[in-house]
């Protein structure tokens, strides 16, 4: 998603701004730019490619001056061009500005501002941004009423930055992410700690319908309304400024070779909220769960788990559909909330649709200072580090032993054994060779179907968005069940089918469908502890308890991806048109 990040201090902004950028890239873009102001005056620079190949072309970190503003984007409106990309500046040129987020108004502004004669330069919603501030600027000759009178302009969801040509640098938070860093000479906005955080941990996260303008040393801090808000400065963790892939080749090899050791930490120092999490779901009537891409995947998993071992019924709902059935939610429930970032916009609606009703929110969460922690009852914290591969891969094992404890809190005959996991986890890894081959096969393949069943069957979804995410291949979970019932008529010896077979209560029947597709010429890759000749090929996992098996059968798939990738010479860190925070709607 679009990152935008600003700089007013001491130094030199363009290459602060730019380091920023490149520690912010995992969170996914096209096109990059740059914009100061020295002596008066806004200079700029952009253009379409990753921050080292736009710099190099033309040199962004040279802008001179000591207030800067940067961006990279993620196109919604408008192709990726050079002129689509941020900064933008007002028709005078006296204003500069970036946006992440969508103006949903953009149309009727724009045809406003044409006839009162700005002049447009791109497709984008947010050059209107400019335009209108500069509109609001020349009437009221004040940074405050400009800001106020253009937000009240706007409709839709962003963070914006706007640098005026008198270096002062304003910036308005409405359902985007927006934080302040501060520093000892300087002050720093940014989408996310990482774009400052080699400068400062200090920061102020600004609340929704905030604005700032920092006027060189100064901060003022605003709502919508114009009143002034004292700003409260927060420590971030230094554990978020390791974000470095070490003596991996990428950050989603390093991620997957974590998980060992990630497991430990995921709701660890959350006793007692596990605790509060489990007396609240014995006294619900109503419990839902929700989330977006991985994380759902995982609510599919937790309402397997509290069905069959804590006898608690639960619904999983996609983040995106709630909004479209508001009233599937019964007043007063509990929401179970999953999310890496806690910033995806649309689980933030779908917890903002159960606050209206009355809900109470519990949420599982990386980025414990995020959006959805300051919006939720309870926050256990999956504790994973920062996860920079754009598919998520060390989170999701963190979000299952978390929901692991919360099962073991509601029913102490569940055994949760972390170091059998982790050994488990180990000892795939080491597989690699074996999955290296099998991923050399699958380069050339374009269906790879996945089979589960029960507990499996959310893994098989997960494996097959997994697939997609990294390697481009279309791929397709199935209930073991459901393969007679249409997905047999896909098979034939151009598709390769992955089978996960553990041997539990599952085995047999999922055997059954293994022999029957192969009958039908495609390929099995058995994911098992136990070997069969149904298998072409054989990806061995240990025989654990059965609360191990759904990770230690998601392990083989993340390193298959990851390795197709590389096969099919794709960037396995970040997919085309995907992004890490998925922050617009
Ligand atoms: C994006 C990412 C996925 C992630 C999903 C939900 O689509 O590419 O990897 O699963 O967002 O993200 P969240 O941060 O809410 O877990």
């Amino acid at each position: 998603m679009c990152s935008i990040i600003g700089y007013s201090g001491d130094d030199i902004a363009a290459p602060i701004i730019v380091k920023g950028l490149r520690r912010m890239e995992y969170r996914g873009y096209d096109s990059v730019g740059v914009a100061t102001e020295s002596n008066n005056q806004i200079e700029l620079k952009k253009g379409v490619g990753k921050v080292e190949e736009v710099n190099s072309k033309v040199n962004l970190e040279q802008l001179p001056g000591k207030i800067g503003i940067g961006h990279t984007r993620w196109a919604t409106h408008g192709k990726v061009t050079d002129a689509n990309a941020h900064p933008h500046p007002s028709t005078s040129g006296k204003i500069a500005i970036v946006h992440n987020g969508i103006i949903e108004n953009f149309v009727e502004l724009k045809e406003n501002l044409k006839n009162e004669g700005f002049i447009f330069q791109s497709d984008t919603d947010s050059e209107v941004i400019a335009n209108l501030l500069q509109k609001n600027f020349e009437l009221s000759k004040n940074v405050k009423d400009a800001m106020l009178k253009t937000i009240s302009e706007l409709k839709g969801h962003y963070s914006f930055i706007a640098m005026f040509e008198n270096g002062q640098l304003a910036a308005a938070r409405f359902h985007e992410p927006l934080i302040i860093g501060v520093g000892k000479n300087n002050y720093f906005l940014s989408s996310d700690v990482l774009g400052f955080i080699e400068q400062t941990d200090e920061a102020i996260y600004m609340d929704n319908g905030n604005f700032a303008i920092i006027n060189q040393d100064q901060i003022q801090i605003l709502d919508f309304q114009g009143n002034e808000i004292k700003p409260e400065i927060t420590k971030v963790s230094k554990e978020f400024a390791d974000v470095y892939k070490g003596d991996y080749a990428h950050f989603t090899l390093k991620e997957i070779s974590e998980q060992p050791e990630t497991i430990f930490k995921a709701g660890e120092n959350t006793k007692n909220s596990i605790k509060a999490v489990s007396d609240y779901l014995k006294h619900s009537r109503n419990i839902y769960l929700t989330g977006s891409g991985t994380s759902y995947n995982a609510s599919l998993v937790a309402k397997y788990l509290l069905a069959k071992y804590a006898k608690i019924k639960s619904e999983s709902i996609i983040s995106s559909e709630l909004q479209f059935s508001p009233d599937s939610i019964e007043p007063n429930s509990i929401v179970i909330a999953i999310s890496q970032s806690g910033e995806s916009a649309d689980v933030l609606e779908a917890v903002n649709i159960a606050k209206k009703n009355d809900c109470k929110i519990i949420s599982i969460i990386n980025s414990m200072t995020s959006t959805l922690s300051r919006e939720s009852d309870i926050v256990i914290g999956m504790n994973c580090g920062p996860e920079i591969g754009v598919a998520a891969t060390k989170s999701f094992t963190s979000q299952l032993i978390i929901l692991y404890k919360i099962i073991q809190e509601l029913n102490g005959d569940v055994e949760i054994d972390l170091d059998e996991i982790s050994s488990s986890i180990s000892k795939i890894l080491e597989e690699h060779n074996n999955i290296k081959k099998i991923a050399n096969a699958l380069k050339e393949i374009s269906d790879i179907y996945v089979l589960g069943r029960g507990i499996h069957y959310p893994i098989a979804i997960e494996s097959a968005l997994k697939i997609k995410e990294l390697t481009y291949i279309h791929a397709e979970g199935i209930a073991g069940g459901e393969l007679k019932h249409g997905p047999l008529a896909l098979m034939d010896d151009n598709v390769f089918v992955i089978i996960i077979n553990p041997e539990d209560s599952t085995y047999q029947d999922t055997l059954t469908s293994a022999r029957e597709i192969k009958a039908r010429g495609a390929k099995i890759i058995g994911i098992s502890d136990k070997e069969s000749d149904a298998y072409d090929y054989w990806v061995k996992i240990p025989k654990t308890s059965e609360l191990t098996y759904p990770i230690a059968e998601t392990i083989p798939i993340q390193l298959l991806s990851y390795y197709c990738a590389l096969e099919k010479d794709t960037d396995p860190d970040y997919p085309r048109n995907l992004a890490k925070s998925v922050t617009v709607k």
